[in-house]
């Protein structure tokens, strides 16, 4: 467990778990014992049925700066990368039950991809979206090699994870990776409006329109454990190891 992460049930989303990044002084930047307790929190709601959606949120101006920048060096200097975020990634693409998502600002690496995965996705209209993957000598994770140009096409799928270019919440919306764009201060009450309109829904039909739209998860599994292989030794590459060493030190 880990305060970086809160796993909440606001009174005002009866049968909504939310699960809150909450490490602002480093940007909500996910380490492997915030994945573990985000996995934990998922494989939770499959089994919990006072859980019917589960939400992600960040704090104010910030979802996630993507994966720690220390634990990516770490690996590259020769450490674990340990389970954790291929767990998490597992539990992501294989939960049960609906997950939404709201953005307020950065939204960097996993905090882009992760929204590839929820069903619905509202951000603030100050949001950016961006996974510099290939700037850190790295490759897209989390199946969004697959997802993204599903979602959005060839080029702006190549523009966002090979190109690095930023995608603003309005750029986001028309290329179908969030469904709604608001103001700072509605975002939460928007998004936890639409994760307790979702409870609210007959479970059982809900379960079967959402595995209906979404499909198997079969390929997105194995893109996740193709990316993982090519990630994992891009990690241990010495230019990559100059990319994260550059940034530690900044
Ligand atoms: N891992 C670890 N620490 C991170 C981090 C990350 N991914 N992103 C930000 N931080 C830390 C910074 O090191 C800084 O810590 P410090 O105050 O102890 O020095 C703190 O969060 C604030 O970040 P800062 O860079 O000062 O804020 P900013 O507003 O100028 O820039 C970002 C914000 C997100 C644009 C910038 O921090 C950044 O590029 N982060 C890396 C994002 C990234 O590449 N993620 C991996 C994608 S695969």
């Amino acid at each position: 467990m880990t305060d970086h992460i809160l796993i909440q049930r606001p009174e005002t989303a009866p049968h909504v778990q939310v699960i809150r990044f909450n490490r602002p002084e480093k940007k909500n930047a996910i380490t492997r014992v915030m994945y573990q307790t985000m996995t934990d929190a998922l494989q939770a709601a499959n089994e919990d049925p006072d859980i019917r959606v589960t939400a992600f949120l960040g704090t104010e101006g910030c979802f996630s700066a993507g994966n720690d920048m220390g634990d990516f060096l770490a690996f590259a200097m020769g450490g674990s990368m340990g389970r954790e975020v291929l767990d998490f990634l597992g539990a992501l693409a294989t939960a049960k039950k609906p997950i939404v998502s709201g953005v307020d600002g950065l939204a960097i690496g996993i905090g882009t991809t992760i929204h590839m995965h929820c069903d619905l996705t509202v951000a603030s209209d100050r949001s950016l979206f961006k996974t510099p993957f290939v700037d850190l000598a790295l490759v897209p994770e989390a199946a969004s090699s697959l997802l993204a140009p599903r979602l959005m096409g060839h080029q702006r799928a190549f523009a966002l994870l090979a190109l690095g270019e930023g995608l603003s919440a309005a750029d986001a919306k028309d290329a179908g990776l969030i469904w709604k764009v608001t103001t700072p201060d509605a975002l939460e009450a928007e998004t936890l409006s639409l994760a307790t309109r979702l409870a609210a829904k007959p479970p059982e039909a809900l379960r079967i329109a959402r595995n209906l739209i979404r499909g198997s998860t079969a390929d997105v599994l194995a893109r996740i454990d193709e990316e993982a292989t090519l990630f994992a030794a891009q990690l241990k590459s010495a230019e990559a190891r100059a990319a994260f060493e550059a940034f530690m030190k900044r």
